[in-house]
């Protein structure tokens, strides 16, 4: 049955403590932990205490005095949200003194209110008016002769009219005539957001919600993560989508399909149009927080780009032709077996995609062992985080972070290191800072000065501004202090690691070759700060580190995740809360996609495809015979393809030709292609050199599941049939069954069963269980039936955990008088990746195109001035984009985003990449900007193939047959 879910508001936060205290309510017996507030435990017995100012998302306020109660015992009428519980206390919640007095607050609030309830978009839906009822006020006796907040002054005329309404965010409206000034907005984006960004300004009448001086909510620090919509009990601060599309009348709680960090959501609904996407209290990963991309950037789902019928052309010059889903399919599947038989079983592999559910991924891998019987599998992992699988694997025994988010509210230290998470992992950053301001300390590790190095109430005790590249060098040096000044954590190495590669290690790292002072040269960084912070970390208490694409998307890439466990167990921070190795995972699944048996090499569980147990169990179930040679990598396939032994290629939802590396060569490997087949939801960069296009579902339409960064799994259900008219997965299983390998799904939930099959991770997971307990982290089997939050603790996964020797290796990456400075990449909050959805919202507000940030000194050298055009030239190409000075750059070092296709910013990034797992090495490139007016080739090439595009691909929004 369709039904609107109503979470319960406790008024004020749970609170933590473990002692219990009773007392009484009403006349009620009820036993709380010590701290909860009055209102909270009568919440527990059923009892709505009338309250506007609290919200159990932050801390209790005690200003609107309208939840006041009465003590036996104790004098006047205190406010319930502010009083603790007692032991013995008898409370009483409704009097008749209660009640008048609760009418005279409401009387206030609401002559100092439009009474235009009917025509208001929150209608039904609107904490005044709700209380207005449960305090039973029948008549208002103000008018709004005095000040009030309804109407503004006319210039002093006797003309009055409403206050203006700020309508400058793309997403909600902010109507101050409607504003109780309960600071409840306030108070949301400090302590739930920590931006920081509103005030209440004047007093008395005059007082007012504030985004800056003179300043609207776009032109404010607001970064829209609509905390404070969430938070406003009136209409004042109201989603744009309800004032067009009014009321929701049911909702659906699934998961976000942008970050790792995997926020749940109540897709409320009309009909099947999603009218709000509101964060869930219930999610494990943001337990009712979101960022401007969750809650509003959804509208791509329906844009009018969305490709909706399967396409076919025999050449990829040639027009698309629209066809049926069965000759789309029978083209694919006949296109392949031509040319494994001509060119042989290896000739055809398949890229697996983390925007997909472990499900759709599950059965595109299965497709390629059982169907192409070899091993070209490989994901878009390969590009983000395939060194963190190898670096954790070989130190702690597990291809995966070590804790759950809520493991930061321990931590003493948290060590950031190549990653950005108030721009890529927002709802995470807002828990990690509210620990900050807490009390925790800071060391952040990154060329840039990143947002969270300086915020407000957080400073970080180091920023160490590292020369691109030199990673694993300075945690060598930070390893060399903790070892050669005493800071091991030597029983706890005694008891969990193993000595003789610890023995090895230390010597390796004790050599003064690694010492902060003899790399200060290399890192760019004070020897000193180096000692400082590392002394920190070791001795701070529970030390946590997190990082993110700057620490694996390097020729080093997987040695440095080897270096951060080496650190982190030298100083005892693996195994319990607070502490940990915790990669901050790109995009929502791909934990997942790595999990789902992904790799060329690896069944799902990261089993080795050589290992002939692991691949009997699959040959018996999937009734085949499976190659025990690992595949081709994706820079192989690459490879193969331009020397033309590799013909024919499956992408599902990934835009290869815009985020991996060196385009040019990426656009060469698909040219040489017989037949490239590309499932997604638009004609992406890749679909230019595609044979056949599968229109794929949003994540509004998928069911199954996500795994985000902590290993949880989050159940993705459905709000609308697909548009298209099939699941992805069903695509995929009608082609590998057109090859000759039957597959028979009829649900996802069948397919999960038969992961938990064949997977010992997952051996307890099923969508019931799922649904049941809300998500659960893996490992979930019958040692864990719900789940492993935090993971080696007491033993590692391999058992002893093994320290790694990190030689420290420049790469081959080089600057020189024609390529001075060093470039390096990331992203920003308002765009996702390659911008393929986010493009197509209102996000482009905030980023309407990528830009290069230089230092002013750097700026000032070449001439250039802020905003100018200029020319980017690495030794593999150019691209042209408008310059940033930003002081918040170190000087030699650009950084760039690659959100716009028309950038081109991987036009200039260069193969290397991780010798371990080939993860491309996007952060070093050397460059040089120069002042340009002119387009640059690459930014021709591509306008020229989007008009192609455009001339195929725009057509209005309309379901399949
Ligand atoms: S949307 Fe978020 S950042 Fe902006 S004012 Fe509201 S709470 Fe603060
Ligand atoms: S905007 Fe909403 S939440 Fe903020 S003070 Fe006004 S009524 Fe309260
Ligand atoms: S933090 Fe990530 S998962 Fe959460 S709402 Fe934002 S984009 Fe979605
Ligand atoms: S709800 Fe307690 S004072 Fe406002």
């Amino acid at each position: 049955m369709h039904t609107l879910i109503k979470e319960i508001d406790y008024g004020t936060p749970k609170s933590e403590a473990t002692r219990m205290v009773t007392l009484e309510i009403d006349g009620q017996s009820v036993t709380v932990p010590e701290g909860t507030s009055i209102m909270r435990a009568a919440m527990e017995l059923g009892t709505k205490i009338p309250k506007l100012c609290a919200t159990d998302s932050m801390k209790s306020f005690g200003s609107c005095r309208l939840c006041l109660v009465e003590i036996e015992g104790r004098k006047g009428t205190p406010a319930s949200c502010t009083t603790p519980v007692a032991p013995g206390l008898k409370v009483k919640t409704q009097t008749d003194h209660l009640a008048d007095l609760r009418k005279g607050v409401m009387e206030l609030y609401i002559s100092d209110h439009p009474l235009d309830c009917l025509t208001c978009a929150a209608n039904g839906d609107c904490e005044l008016q709700d209380m207005a009822g449960a305090v039973g006020l029948r008549e208002v006796r103000y008018g709004y002769e005095g000040d009030n907040h309804v109407f503004a002054k006319n210039n002093g005329s006797e003309n009055f009219r409403y206050q203006p309404k700020d309508e400058s965010n793309p997403y909600f409206t902010f109507d101050p005539s409607k504003c109780i000034v309960c600071s409840r907005c306030v108070r949301a984006c400090e302590e739930v957001q920590g931006t920081f960004a509103l005030t209440i300004d004047g007093r008395g009448f005059a007082s007012h919600v504030s985004a800056g001086m003179d300043e609207d909510f776009l032109a404010s620090e607001c970064v829209s993560c609509g905390a404070c919509v969430q938070a406003c009990p009136t209409a004042t601060l109201t989603e744009k989508s309800i004032i067009d599309k009014g009321q929701p009348d049911h909702s659906v709680v699934t998961t976000c399909a942008y970050c790792g960090v995997g926020c749940s959501f109540k897709a409320e609904m009309k009909g099947d149009e999603v009218v709000r996407m509101m964060p869930y209290k219930d999610g494990g990963a943001n337990e009712g927080h979101s960022c401007v991309k969750g809650r509003f950037a959804w509208g791509y789902a329906t844009h009018q780009n969305r490709m909706l019928k399967p396409m076919l052309r025999e050449k990829f010059t040639d027009p698309w032709r629209e066809v049926s889903w069965d000759e789309a399919i029978d083209f694919t599947a006949k296109r392949f077996l031509e040319i494994q038989a001509k060119h042989g079983i290896g000739s055809i592999g398949g890229i697996t995609s983390s925007r997909c559910t472990n499900e759709e991924v599950y059965v595109v891998q299965k497709m390629i062992r059982a169907a192409f019987h070899n091993n070209n599998v490989d994901t878009c992992a390969r590009v983000c985080h395939s060194p963190t699988g190898y670096g954790l694997r070989q130190t702690f025994g597990t291809s995966a972070g070590t804790q759950d988010f809520k493991s930061v509210d321990k931590s003493d230290v948290i060590l950031i290191i190549g990653a950005n998470p108030t721009d890529a992992h927002p709802v995470f950053a807002s828990r990690m800072k509210k620990r900050l301001r807490d009390g925790a300390k800071l060391i952040v590790i990154d060329p840039r000065r990143t947002d969270i190095v300086r915020s407000p109430h957080i400073e970080a005790q180091y920023h160490l501004p590292l020369l691109p590249g030199t990673n694993v060098a300075i945690f060598n040096a930070f390893a060399h202090v903790v070892v050669t000044e005493g800071l091991v954590k030597r029983d706890y190495v005694a008891e969990r690691c193993d000595l003789e590669d610890f023995a090895r290690w230390e010597k390796f790292i004790s050599d003064p070759k690694n010492s902060p002072e003899a790399l200060e040269a290399i890192t760019g960084v004070l020897a000193a700060d180096v000692r400082g912070a590392a002394r920190l970390f070791a001795t701070g208490g529970n030390g946590a580190i997190y990082y993110g694409l700057g620490v694996t998307e390097h020729s080093q890439g997987s040695t440095m995740v080897m270096a951060m466990a080496n650190l982190a167990m030298a100083t005892g921070n693996i195994g319990r809360d607070g502490v940990g190795v915790n990669p901050l995972r790109g995009q929502n699944n791909v934990q997942g996609s790595c999990d789902m048996g992904s790799f060329p090499h690896e069944f799902t569980g990261y089993r080795h495809v050589a290992d002939n147990t692991v691949r009997d169990l699959f040959e018996k179930l999937w009734n085949v015979e499976l190659d025990a040679e690992p595949g081709l990598r994706i820079p192989n396939m690459f490879n193969a393809a331009i020397e033309g032994t590799f013909k024919g290629l499956f992408v599902q939802g990934e835009d290869i030709a815009q985020s991996d590396p060196n385009t040019k060569h990426v656009n060469s490997a698909l040219e040489s292609l017989e037949c490239l087949v590309v499932q997604d939801l638009f004609l992406n960069e890749t679909a230019a050199f595609a044979h056949v296009f599968l229109p794929g579902t949003s994540f509004l339409e998928k069911d199954g599941t996500f795994t985000n960064a902590e290993r949880r799994i989050n159940r993705v259900r459905p709000v609308m049939a697909p548009k298209q008219g099939m699941q992805e997965w069903e695509v995929v299983a009608r082609i590998a069954t057109a090859m000759g390998y039957p597959m028979g799904y009829t649900t996802e939930s069948e397919i999960m069963d038969e992961i938990a099959r064949v997977t010992p991770t997952f051996a307890g997971v099923s969508f019931e269980k799922l649904d049941r307990l809300g998500s659960v982290q893996w490992p979930c089997n019958d040692a864990a039936p719900e789940g492993t939050p935090i993971m080696h603790i007491g033993k590692f996964v391999r058992g002893k955990g093994r320290f790694m020797v990190t030689e420290f290796v420049p790469t081959d990456e080089r600057t020189n008088r024609f390529f001075p400075l060093i470039l390096t990449t990331g992203r920003i909050l308002s765009q996702y990746n390659v911008g393929a959805q986010t493009r197509r919202t209102a996000n482009v507000a905030w980023h309407p195109e990528d830009v290069l940030e230089i230092h002013p000194h750097d700026a000032e050298e070449r001439g250039i001035k802020d905003g100018a055009m200029v020319s980017l030239t690495s030794r593999v190409g150019a691209i042209t984009l408008r310059a940033v000075i930003a002081d918040r750059m170190p000087q030699g070092v650009v950084y760039t985003t690659f959100h716009h296709p028309v950038t081109g910013a991987n036009v200039i990034t260069t193969n290397n990449s991780d010798w371990a797992t080939n993860c491309p090495e996007y952060k070093v490139t050397a460059v040089q900007v120069t002042v340009s007016n002119r387009p640059s080739d690459w930014q021709a090439e591509w306008e020229q193939r989007e008009t192609e595009h455009k001339r195929v691909a725009i057509k209005p929004l309309v379901a399949a047959e």
